[in-house]
């Protein structure tokens, strides 16, 4: 899960690895390094710890070369120190990797057993001897031959100190984007690290090795041995989307985008006018008429987000559909049937569980979607269609405005598969999708929350635990608020299904357990009513959210918030943004890193 890039041309390329590294760090920040050819030498310059400090390190160093590599590490292998820290070098190599290797152990020992002595705990210093071992002069073939000793998911950047002009880029089940500028090339680990330089991309695929010179750049396939004709593809993002635009934290930043994000996601994909989808191609509308069954799979709030889906096919679509953690779907033993629609949620599409579990579905001849954010990443490309959430680059780690536009996806989906199976007619989709247009207003209205919700935060950013309930579409949301404020404040926080609060959490409840509870006034409401009741009688603290115009919490609620009253089957949309404001401020007034939490990544691209 770090971040890789490599820059060949006229720029320093020290300045742009490191504005490049800045835009990856949110993949990993253990620790930073950068390797840069200058004067015939691969200086080395890297450091525990964040892009900052490499950054003030480099400022000592006079390195004018226009061919580097970076890295910015989440750490697997080997504990994050000066030491463990990307580039590693072995003899004239030098490589950054993204990934892990397998067989790094065994690879070592017979490495060790013809002499190598190596420096650092990592699988990566082991690559770079391999291909240091390989090489004969030609770092290309050396890459080449070397990865096909390697197991496990990769992605590296390689130079050599005897091949001046030349980089060489190889992938393996971990994201790699080769960027092409005017005479420079560039190497990253996702797009928007590219923005600032160039839209023109080529994703690379599994087993595609790319040789950059200065002379252009060329790409070989299978393993790095055939030679392909690959033409870049031009990306609309603009790099002003991908920085915080006076907000403390890009989090903060993207949950006020989320009327954005929503209006544009729904506007791209439906029509409220006539009801009309541009979700997919022809010929994949076609295949989706015979569907059957649904599988959703994801991790993390991409799951959340699935989970509240179900009820909207359950709903709208009436076909059975099951929702899965994508690390959990990968090991069962799933016998697959006729007409199976196999959803893949990701916002980075790179999420190697939820990935894996595509692959699964692929091969079993399921049809296959990805719900996506980032463009032509791999769960985009690999999916026989995708729909894209117009969210823009998502930086912060904590997802926010990815899982409201994948609420806007997976309703307009529900809608679409209702459509298909005649269960309903355009007329319906017309009269259900209209509320949807509100949205954004809505979630704009629920905003507005934003300094009262701080002054709760406020209150109680030094509690230890919460519990968050919920009941039918809002369960969902109660798991989505407790992951935010787990994630970014490192506060324990527990959701839950309101209804199975009697079957065990309940021992919880004390007048030291706040306990949020989502109250819109849906046919739950008055079971939310009775939970609200159970844990007052047990001396919690009921921090409430219920409609504007219901007004009857205020005595039995310790807090009650008032939010704009959707139509009760889009209450998530508005409901989960007063819980991302609030995570939120927690983590940010306890001084908490909230766009970069501890032990954490944006992309888990490891299992
Ligand atoms: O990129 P993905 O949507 O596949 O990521 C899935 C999870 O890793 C992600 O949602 C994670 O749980 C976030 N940190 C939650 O805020």
């Amino acid at each position: 899960m770090c971040g890789i890039v490599g820059y060949l041309g006229p720029k320093k390329a020290k300045e742009v690895i490191l504005e490049a590294l800045k835009r990856l760090e949110y993949r990993g920040y253990d620790s930073a390094g950068v390797a840069i050819f200058t004067d015939g030498r691969i200086e080395v310059v890297k450091t525990k710890g964040k892009i900052a400090r490499l950054e003030e390190l480099l400022k000592e160093r006079d390195l004018e070369g226009g061919l580097g590599i970076g890295h910015t590490r989440w750490a697997t292998h080997g504990k994050p120190n000066d030491i463990n820290a990307h580039p590693h070098r072995c003899g004239p190599i030098v490589i950054v990797h993204n990934g892990i290797i397998e067989n790094y152990a065994e690879l070592r020992r017979s490495l060790e057993s013809e002499g190598i002595d190596f420096y650092s705990e990592t699988d990566t210093e082991v690559v770079a001897c391999l291909i240091s071992k390989k090489y004969r002069g030609n770092l290309f073939e050396a890459v080449v031959e070397a990865v096909e000793e390697l197991e496990g998911s990769y992605a590296i950047v390689a130079l050599s100190e005897k091949e001046p002009g030349v980089m060489v880029a190889y992938r393996k089940d971990s994201p790699l984007v080769l960027g092409v500028g005017e005479e420079e090339y560039f190497v990253a680990s996702d797009i928007p690290a590219l923005l600032p330089y160039t839209n023109r991309v080529i994703p690379l695929e599994d087993g595609e090795c790319a040789l950059m010179t200065e002379r252009g750049y060329e790409i070989y396939q299978g393993g790095g041995r055939v030679k392909a004709k690959k033409e870049p593809k031009f990306i609309s993002w603009s790099p002003a989307l991908a920085e915080k635009a006076g907000y403390k934290h890009f989090m903060q930043k993207e949950i006020f985008e989320q009327p954005r994000a929503v209006a544009d996601t729904i506007s791209s994909l439906f029509s409220p006018d006539d009801g009309s989808f541009g979700l997919f191609e022809e010929d994949f509308a076609q295949v989706i008429k015979d569907v059957k069954r649904i599988r959703l799979v994801a991790c993390g709030t991409s799951y959340h987000a699935c989970l509240v889906s179900r009820y909207w096919f359950d709903r709208f679509s009436k076909i059975p559909v099951e929702a899965d953690i994508a690390s959990e779907f990968r090991y069962r033993d799933i016998s697959f049937g006729e007409g199976e629609l196999c959803i893949f949620v990701s916002q980075s599409g790179e999420t190697a569980d939820t990935l894996a579990a595509l692959r699964i579905c692929k091969e079993a001849g399921c049809l296959t979607l990805g719900v996506c954010n980032v463009m032509e990443s791999t769960i985009a490309r690999e999916a026989d269609s995708v729909v894209y959430t117009l969210a823009g680059p998502e930086i912060g780690v904590a997802s926010t405005k990815a899982f409201t536009t994948q609420l806007v996806v997976l309703f307009l989906l529900s809608l679409y598969v209702g459509m298909t199976r005649g269960v309903i007619t355009k007329e319906d989709i017309v009269q259900i999708a209209e509320p949807l247009v509100y949205i954004p207003g809505y979630i704009d209205e629920a905003l507005r929350l934003d300094e009262q919700l701080k002054e709760l935060a406020r209150k109680f950013m030094k509690k230890e635990h919460f519990l968050y309930l919920g009941r039918y579409l809002n369960y969902p949301i109660a798991l989505e608020g407790a992951l935010k404020l787990k994630e970014i404040s490192y506060i324990h926080a527990e959701g839950y299904a309101a209804g199975e609060m009697k079957h065990g959490p309940i021992a919880l409840i004390d007048e030291n357990m706040p306990v949020v509870v989502l109250a819109p006034k849906d046919k739950v409401y008055e079971k939310v009513k009775s939970n609200i009741e159970e844990v007052k009688a047990r001396s919690g603290v009921v921090i409430a959210f219920t409609d504007r115009d219901n007004r009857e919490l205020e005595g039995k609620c310790d807090y009650v918030f008032y939010l704009p009253k959707a139509k009760e089957y889009l209450t998530p949309f508005v409901y989960v943004v007063p819980l991302q404001l609030f995570a939120y401020h927690v983590a940010a007034l306890k001084g908490c890193d909230v766009d970069q939490p501890r032990n954490l990544a944006k992309a888990v691209t490891v299992e």
